[in-house]
């Protein structure tokens, strides 16, 4: 079969707006040629990103009418905390408004300045907070993630003796936590095998340091594992996720993507020192413990979501197979972009696509900037605007991975909205060589590729100089 059908069927819909060529053309250039200021009722197909974009099942939004607005002591407190001990195998948590919240906390707690947090690939907003606490991040992720087409099964594995190498030439002592992310979202979504996570405990336990997970795509990097790693296939999802958390010793999580809600997220732990410190953290940055950022009803829905995301494997089997087939469209076509594909997006390969830009003039963004004009779907760019400025020198990081993200949200798109998008970009890359690049008119200082602006760069003109 080339695809799976849906396991679910529509009782709610919500319209979107057709537009035209001229339509889109107006609404990029008003946005600064960049995807993340068009407003949303201007775009035909959302695939910016899967994070709080899920569609709540029946059983959520029941849930959500028995939220309980208590200030203290909710029972949908008590139910999150019982579902996340249950399906995580986590002892405690603290309730955020999403996972930068609780990445901020974790960052604040566990890490002094001059320390060193080695990590499966930076994420954007992980890197931030750890180096406003001082620490440095140091990739130590498998070389095969950095080439786009590698077909390495599990590219988001940590190259243990990387890790080796930083602590021979730092010290054990300035490595607070190791930074494990599950399905490597900026390598492409790429996914750990346990074989990686049992060797990395070993490691760690040799030498007494914590590993945190990045625990916002389990599910997905579950499905990978039973799918490829050898004895795990009869395995349940459920079983599997559990195994992934047991080998750690807390986590951060984004709740808005395989926990199947719009907004919420948390801190988990093991070590009731910690826990002691994160509830008294959480009280001065999202609310009381017993809520954090999140209302009663958010936790309601929360539960519900991760009981689901994990109760039966058709689920999760339809989504990255979803995901999976517009990879194999794509494939089809000769269209250049990550594999193997991940599990909640395509990353075209910007680089390969359009060849006649140089990096500094920034062919993700140009790229996802293009495809929205000619489709009216939007994608984010994930290359040299995402990596930033290194601090220390103010050069642009210039990543090997320059890639726009085709991301899937969970349970919102068919079948045929997949066959339209693909179809656009197919007929995208047949006039690729019309793509222009693009320079900075406004360079935020931080995150700067949420709120950046661009022109494009008309041929012959000179590069302008930094705003
Ligand atoms: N970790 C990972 C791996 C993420 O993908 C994200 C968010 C976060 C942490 C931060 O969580 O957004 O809830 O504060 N990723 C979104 C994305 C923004 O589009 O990939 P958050």
């Amino acid at each position: 079969m080339k695809y799976i059908p849906e396991p679910f069927k529509i009782k709610t819909v919500e319209p979107i707006k057709m537009t035209t060529k001229e339509d889109r053309i107006r609404a990029i250039k008003e946005a600064g040629y960049n995807t993340f200021l068009l407003k949303s009722e201007d775009v035909y197909i959302d695939l910016l990103t899967d994070s709080g974009t899920s569609a709540m099942s029946d059983a959520q939004w029941a849930a959500m009418q028995l939220g309980d607005e208590a200030y203290a002591g909710s029972r949908n407190f008590y139910d999150l905390e019982k579902t996340i001990q249950e399906v995580y195998g986590y002892k405690y948590f603290v309730p955020t408004h999403q996972g930068r919240a609780a990445e901020h906390i974790m960052s604040q707690l566990l890490i002094r300045p001059g320390d060193y947090v080695p990590g499966n690939m930076y994420f954007t907003t992980t890197r931030l907070h750890q180096e406003k606490a001082g620490g440095k991040f140091v990739d130590v992720i498998v070389d095969e993630a950095h080439d786009p087409a590698s077909t390495y099964p599990f590219k988001g594995n940590i190259d243990i003796d990387k890790l080796q190498r930083l602590i021979d030439e730092v010290g054990v002592d300035k490595i607070p936590y190791i930074s494990y992310e599950t399905c490597v979202n900026m390598a492409g979504g790429q996914p750990i095998s346990i074989a990686n996570i049992r060797a990395l405990r070993m490691f760690c336990d040799k030498y007494n340091i914590k590993i945190m997970l990045d625990n916002t795509r389990t599910v997905e990097n579950a499905y990978f594992i039973q799918k490829r790693e050898a004895g795990y296939a009869n395995r349940s999802i459920k079983e599997i996720v559990a195994e992934i958390c047991s080998y750690t010793d807390g986590c951060t999580c984004s709740a808005k993507k395989d926990g199947l809600v719009n907004i919420g997220g948390f801190l988990a732990m093991n070590e009731e020192e910690f826990f002691i410190a994160a509830k008294a953290q959480v009280v001065i940055y999202e609310g009381l413990h017993t809520y954090g950022g999140m209302s009663g009803r958010d936790m309601a829905a929360l539960a519900q979501g991760i009981r689901e995301s994990v109760d039966n494997d058709d689920y999760i089997k339809y989504r990255v197979e979803q995901t999976n087939y517009l990879g194999e469209r794509l494939t089809g076509a000769g269209i250049p972009h990550v594999i193997p594909h991940g599990g909640h997006a395509i990353f075209l390969d910007a680089k390969a696509f359009l060849p006649h830009l140089d990096q500094e003039q920034f062919p993700a963004q140009a790229l996802a900037a293009e495809i929205y004009v000619e489709t009216g779907v939007r994608a984010m760019e994930r290359g040299n605007v995402s990596a930033g400025r290194n601090t220390e020198t103010g050069e642009n990081y210039r990543p090997k991975l320059e890639l726009v993200r085709l991301t899937i949200p969970r349970r919102v798109y068919t079948q045929s909205h997949i066959d339209y998008a693909a179809d656009g970009i197919i007929n995208l890359y047949q006039q690729r060589n019309k793509i222009k690049g693009l320079q900075f008119v406004f360079e935020p200082k931080v995150l700067r590729f949420f709120q950046a602006r661009f022109e494009q760069i008309e041929q012959d003109s000179p590069v302008k100089a930094r705003v």
